[in-house]
């Protein structure tokens, strides 16, 4: 898979000079080496663990960085806030004991501290329907699947009538949420951590997947001697939350706390309201059942796991601010990068200035595509110039000069029905049509209209890359793939994500400034 010559990324980093506590350096290289000039610092460890949850601006792990101390402290007492422990911003043992608890690996809260407004919907969407299929993969060495079947059947049942929601077990079909146990790296980005800390994490719809760390010793209702066995039951019914759209709550009576606690009998009234707020709401405001699944399944955003409450209601003209965000997609179109995020849309040149007129609402441009179409995840500029729009199983393509032109189905690409395609790109190596769903993907020759033999396959084969991706470009002849607010450069020698990627997509793609927390970065992007 040689693309092509290999080029920059348009990387000109930040030149911030700035007052200097202490300093961590980490690198792919040797171990990180940690300069204290401070008593009570955090260990590179605990800055790892605030990065990682949300509570300090995450960098890539190639890059050194430094951190004001009063960054650090503000990220300490957000911590203790959200724990439920008393805002010092010391980390005192009280505080550093958080670090070392079993709790969920999903994101407490997103980076986002800019005194910007934040996005609106940072909640997570719901399934968009009421009849939801689980299947459980498999079990762990001491709860044979068979039990984690049932116990799964009892944590769903917590949750169903909040919802009006009802389950239905499958064996070997594909299914809303799929239940599996893993250890270490497995597939998603987000690997495990071994035993202790980390025991689980899920994914908010449409994703689903409930993964649970199979280094962790799982015990069917243990008794409160048993310190190191971890309950299922109570782990999973928090997991359901997620997989169910809910994100972390600071409430720590919750269901949605963030750290382990047994045991789990009933949901709390913010867990209750979470709920109510996904699934019953939706029946008052939009009646239609066809419009409500087909916008709910395509009204949803970045498919990296997205963990914050809403803020509070904001009005219809809040822009996202493309500094803070996680984005819907990213493509190149007509030689200009594209971004989408919500129902906005910014058009780049190549030297990161964004174009006048945006950011623009994309029903603007894309006249012709139906209004109950309230994101673009999945487009790309055929070779004929034309440029297709995807939204659940059907595609609308518009000229060059957006003049709608044709809508279409998926299948029409000679591939199955499948959920929904997410990302759609033209390889400049061979030409042919890249078309990926969450974690298959199918080669499609437009010349021959023939899919290619030996399709789908996993996107495993990407090494290196996490999936499901949020967009995949071919830029100066590199390919990159996007998710979250962070992006990979496909190396096609060694067929694998570039050794010194991710980086922050914000900093390198577009006008946006380092952030306070962020101080410093430097990297050396090519090896
Ligand atoms: C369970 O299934 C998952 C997903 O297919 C797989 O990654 C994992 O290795 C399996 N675990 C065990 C213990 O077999
Ligand atoms: C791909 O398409 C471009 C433009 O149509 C053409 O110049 C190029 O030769 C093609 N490459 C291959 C490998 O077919
Ligand atoms: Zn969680
Ligand atoms: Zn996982």
């Amino acid at each position: 898979m040689n693309m092509g010559s290999r080029n920059c990324v348009p990387v000109s980093l930040l030149g911030y000079i700035a007052f200097v506590a202490f300093i961590y350096i980490s690198g792919s290289a040797v171990s990180a080496k940690t300069i204290f000039l401070e008593e009570n610092a955090p260990t590179l460890d605990e800055v790892n663990f605030m990065k990682k949850y949300g509570y300090l601006q995450e960098v890539p792990s190639s890059v050194s960085m430094t951190y004001t101390s009063q960054s650090i402290a503000e990220a300490v007492t957000r911590m203790q806030n959200f724990a439920g422990l008393p805002p010092t911003g010391y980390l005192d043992d009280e505080t550093r004991k958080l670090f070392k608890r079993r709790r969920c690996g999903v994101k407490d809260i997103e980076a986002k501290f800019s005194t910007h407004r934040r996005k609106r919907y940072i909640l997570q969407q719901g399934w968009g329907k009421k009849a939801i299929t689980y299947r459980v993969i498999n079990g762990t060495s001491t709860l044979p699947k068979t039990r984690v079947e049932s116990l799964m059947k009892t944590g769903l049942e917590v949750w169903a009538p909040h919802g009006g929601l009802n389950f239905r077990m499958v064996d070997h079909s594909k299914a809303d949420i799929e239940v599996s146990f893993a250890s270490k790296d497995h597939g998603d980005g987000f690997p495990f951590d071994g035993p202790g800390r980390v025991v689980a994490h899920a994914f908010p719809p449409p994703h689903g997947a409930m993964h649970f760390d199979d280094d962790e010793i799982w015990g069917d209702n243990p008794s409160e001697d048993d310190e190191d066995i971890t309950d299922f039951f109570a782990v999973a019914v928090h997991e359901i939350g997620h997989a169910l759209g809910l994100s972390h709550s600071n409430v720590k009576a919750s269901v949605m706390y963030p750290y382990y606690q047994v045991p789990v009998e009933k949901l709390h009234e913010d867990d209750i309201m979470g709920m109510q707020e996904l699934y019953l709401k939706e029946d008052v405001h939009s009646p239609a059942l066809e419009v409500r699944t087909e916008s709910a399944v395509s009204g949803r955003s970045s498919l990296a796991p997205r963990f914050t409450k809403a803020d509070s209601e904001e009005d219809e003209n809040d822009v996202p601010d493309l500094c803070y965000t996680n984005y819907d997609t990213i493509q190149v179109l007509q030689g200009k990068i594209y971004v989408f995020e919500e129902e906005w849309m910014w058009v780049l040149s190549e030297k990161k200035t964004i174009l006048e007129g945006y950011p623009k609402r994309f029903h603007e441009v894309f006249i012709g595509l139906p209004r109950h179409i309230n994101v673009i995840r999945t487009i790309y500029e055929k070779q004929n110039g034309h440029i297709v729009v995807f939204s659940g199983r059907s595609y609308w393509e518009f000229s060059a000069r957006f003049r709608l032109v044709k809508r279409g189905r998926i299948t029409e690409y000679k591939i199955p029905q499948v959920p929904e395609l997410t990302t759609v790109f033209i390889s400049n190596y061979n030409n042919k049509t890249y078309l990926i769903e969450y974690e298959r993907y199918w080669r499609y020759d437009e010349a021959t209209k023939t899919m290619d033999r030996g399709y789908p396959k996993e996107m495993s084969a990407w090494r290196n890359v996490p999936y499901p991706v949020d967009a995949a470009i071919i830029w100066k002849g590199d390919t990159f793939f996007f998710r979250g607010p962070r992006f990979w450069r496909f190396d096609n020698h060694q067929i694998r994500a570039h050794q010194y990627y991710p980086l922050p997509t914000a900093q390198i793609w577009f006008p946006c400034p380092s952030t306070p927390d962020m101080m410093q970065y430097t990297t050396n992007d090519e090896p």
